[in-house]
């Protein structure tokens, strides 16, 4: 095989189907299911070519424990060379001074966060889990719950915003060795500089958790943590658009700390076709067109929240700054879980979440949770979020299933004018 002729050995779906026909029937019915229906998982996207070409690579194959430069194995020249790309870019697009493309996830890059700074029985202020934080702040059956003196703060029950005279009370009671900001659920922009101030107040480091707006941050549509604060841990596979895995940036003087509790603390070899496919996701993202994107994930978010609240049903803190709504159902005498079947029925395709003070279980819900990322990458706008919006009305309302198809239908004319990875 000369260069000239085939310079790149990549993916081959004809070979799947020959070696494993069930698995690439896997693979032709979830792009189906993509294709099909209508994507609102606040945390999901749609990856670029370009970054499902690094992913499907030879890359995956290398073993290169440690950091360029500095690897316990032979070989790794040319992979460095990508992690190298990533890092450079992503200090560039964030103003960071250090960067780490490593972390297979945005748990374990929360992990490395706890390793570099704290130590099991330390305490950890961060946002409880009903109000919107992550399973990493502090849940009882994941590492940070079981071992760290967990401190939480919430929303006040009235604006269901943070409230950072709370935050500040409770970090001076409990006098936290980190304090982490960032949600899973909470529609709104948080204020860096009321965190930085408190933390600043009780000798605590910041971490900010960054991965479901880090994206709307690339794009310039929302004001950056990263002046803020000591580190800033993300995913990159939401907003911004990469391939499913997390990453972190941090000021100079915690770098080697950092670095140190990815490799070797928390994990083994990096997975270097996604580190790859990391820096692609970051090219794409300092590109101008990019800012076009976040702002419009943004606009579409509130559309659809407006839209959804002319439908009846109530968004939490009364409207979004982001890519997501928090929808409380409670006003149609609908459950998050209904809702998240009914809407299934109709290949909508969203979450039950719990609201904050929500009466329900978390496996009932009272609410949903709805985000923009994906049907903006598919190129939808404003008005479409308002047909969206009429969809999720008619759906949720639909206690048996009778109009599942007729919504389904509609769901088809609106793909098939903004189709998620387009045909040819
Ligand atoms: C705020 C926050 N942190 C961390 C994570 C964990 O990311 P992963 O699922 O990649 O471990 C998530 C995932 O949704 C998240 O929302």
């Amino acid at each position: 095989m000369t260069e000239a002729a085939a310079p790149f050995w990549g993916p081959d779906f004809a070979e799947l189907q020959r070696v494993d026909p069930e698995i690439a029937q896997v693979l032709i019915d979830e792009l189906d299911r993509l294709r099909s229906g209508l994507q609102l998982i606040a945390s999901e996207n749609l990856t670029s070519p370009a970054v499902l070409t690094a992913l499907g690579s030879t890359l995956s194959n290398k073993y290169a424990e440690g950091y360029p430069g500095r690897r316990y194995y032979g070989g790794c020249a040319v992979v460095d060379r990508a992690e190298e790309l990533g890092r450079a870019r992503a200090k560039e697009l964030f103003g960071a001074d250090h960067a780490n493309l490593q972390p297979h996830s945005g748990a374990s890059a929360n992990l490395a966060a706890y390793a570099a700074f704290t130590a099991p029985g330390d305490t950890v202020l961060a946002m409880s889990l009903p109000h919107g934080g992550h399973l990493t702040h502090g849940s009882k059956v994941n590492f940070s719950g079981k071992w760290f003196d967990i401190a939480s703060y919430g929303v006040n029950e009235h604006t269901e915003l943070i409230d950072y005279d709370e935050v500040r009370d409770i970090a001076l009671e409990r006098r936290p060795k980190m304090i982490i900001c960032g949600a899973t659920a909470y529609p709104r922009l948080i204020d860096f500089a009321a965190f930085r101030e408190i933390a600043d107040e009780v000798g605590a480091i910041l971490l900010v958790d960054a991965a479901h707006f880090i994206g709307l941050v690339a794009g310039k549509a929302i004001p950056s943590p990263v002046p803020y604060a000591d580190v800033v841990t993300f995913t990159t596979h939401k907003v911004l658009r990469g391939p499913r895995g997390g990453m972190i940036v941090c000021r100079e003087q915690h770098a080697k700390a950092i670095d140190k509790a990815v490799f070797p603390f928390g994990q083994g070899g990096p997975l270097m076709h996604a580190v790859a496919a990391k820096a692609v996701a970051l090219q794409e993202a300092l590109q101008p067109s990019f800012q076009d994107y976040a702002g419009q994930v943004i606009a579409n978010s509130q559309a659809l929240a407006d839209g959804l609240a002319a439908e009846g049903m109530r968004p939490v803190s009364g409207g979004t700054d982001t890519h997501l709504s928090l929808i409380d159902m409670r006003p149609l005498g609908v459950t998050g879980a209904e809702a998240e079947t009914r809407c299934d029925a109709a290949r909508i395709t969203l979450n039950k979440n719990a609201i904050p003070f929500d009466p329900q279980p978390p496996m009932t819900a009272s609410g949903i949770r709805v985000g923009t990322p994906s049907v903006t990458t598919q190129g939808m706008t404003e008005g479409d979020m308002k047909e969206i919006a009429s969809l999720i009305g008619r759906a949720v309302r639909d206690t048996d299933g009778s109009t599942a198809a007729e919504i389904a239908a509609a769901v088809d004319v609106l793909v098939s004018k903004h189709p998620a990875y387009p045909r040819g």
